[in-house]
């Protein structure tokens, strides 16, 4: 199958030196890019600013800032047949971008921030994707409530959802815990394992659901 992933974080440019971001290693998608490679699939990497090294067999897109991950899926949307967004991306960004270096003379600063666009929410409507598409949810509370409702509203055939601040899980950590949430109601826990375990496991769980579902390719 034709899989495309989005990792990592975005960066929100505020001045050429500063910006907004979030906090993401990158390493649970870079992780379900390379099983998913290492599974036979043909795989697209989408990837906001990491230090990790590109998976083998792995077609890496860099990218900045939303806009720029937006586009990026946005194209990829009449190749795939499958798409996982794990990228953690800026939710908002400066309303505008100083050329210059702002300077640090004053004693406060007040920053006007906009919405950067839902990639996940815009992947059925506008973009058009209606292959077999899975969200992340990373939450510090109510997991199963928040997991349910971005299932629903972003409409997905999968949500991973994953507590944040659970020690030895998630972030930097080379290890995660997650919940799968399906479109059926299936709920599937993956217990604490490695990030590349896990995603051995969200594979199986994905192509054995996709075969669960004539409509699906
Ligand atoms: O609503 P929330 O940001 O918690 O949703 C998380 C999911 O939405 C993740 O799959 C993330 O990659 C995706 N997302 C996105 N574009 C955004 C914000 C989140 O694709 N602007």
């Amino acid at each position: 199958m034709n899989v495309a992933v989005t990792a990592g974080p975005t960066r929100e440019a505020i001045d050429p030196v500063r910006f907004l971001s979030n906090r993401s290693s990158g390493r649970m998608g870079f992780a379900i890019a390379e099983a998913a490679a290492q599974r036979g699939h043909s795989v697209r990497l989408i990837a906001g600013p990491v230090t990790l090294e590109t998976p083998k067999s792995v077609d890496r897109i860099d990218v900045e800032s939303a806009e720029e991950m937006y586009c990026a899926v946005a194209a990829t949307v009449p190749w795939a047949q499958v798409m996982v967004l794990a990228a953690a991306v800026a939710d908002f960004r400066p309303a505008a971008y100083s050329p210059l270096k702002s300077s640090k003379d004053s004693t406060s600063l007040t920053l006007r921030l906009k919405p950067t666009p839902d990639i996940l929410a815009s992947l059925r409507h506008p973009l058009g994707f209606t292959g077999f598409l899975a969200g992340f949810a990373a939450e510090t509370h109510d997991l199963v409530e928040h997991a349910r409702t971005k299932l629903r509203t972003k409409n997905c055939d999968l949500i991973v959802a994953n507590e944040v601040g659970t020690t030895g899980a998630g972030f930097d950590s080379l290890d995660n815990e997650v919940l799968l949430f399906f479109r059926c109601g299936r709920i599937l826990p993956l217990p604490l394992a490695p990030k590349t375990s896990i995603a051995a496991s969200l594979w199986r769980a994905i192509e054995e659901e996709i075969g669960h579902s004539p409509s699906r390719p």
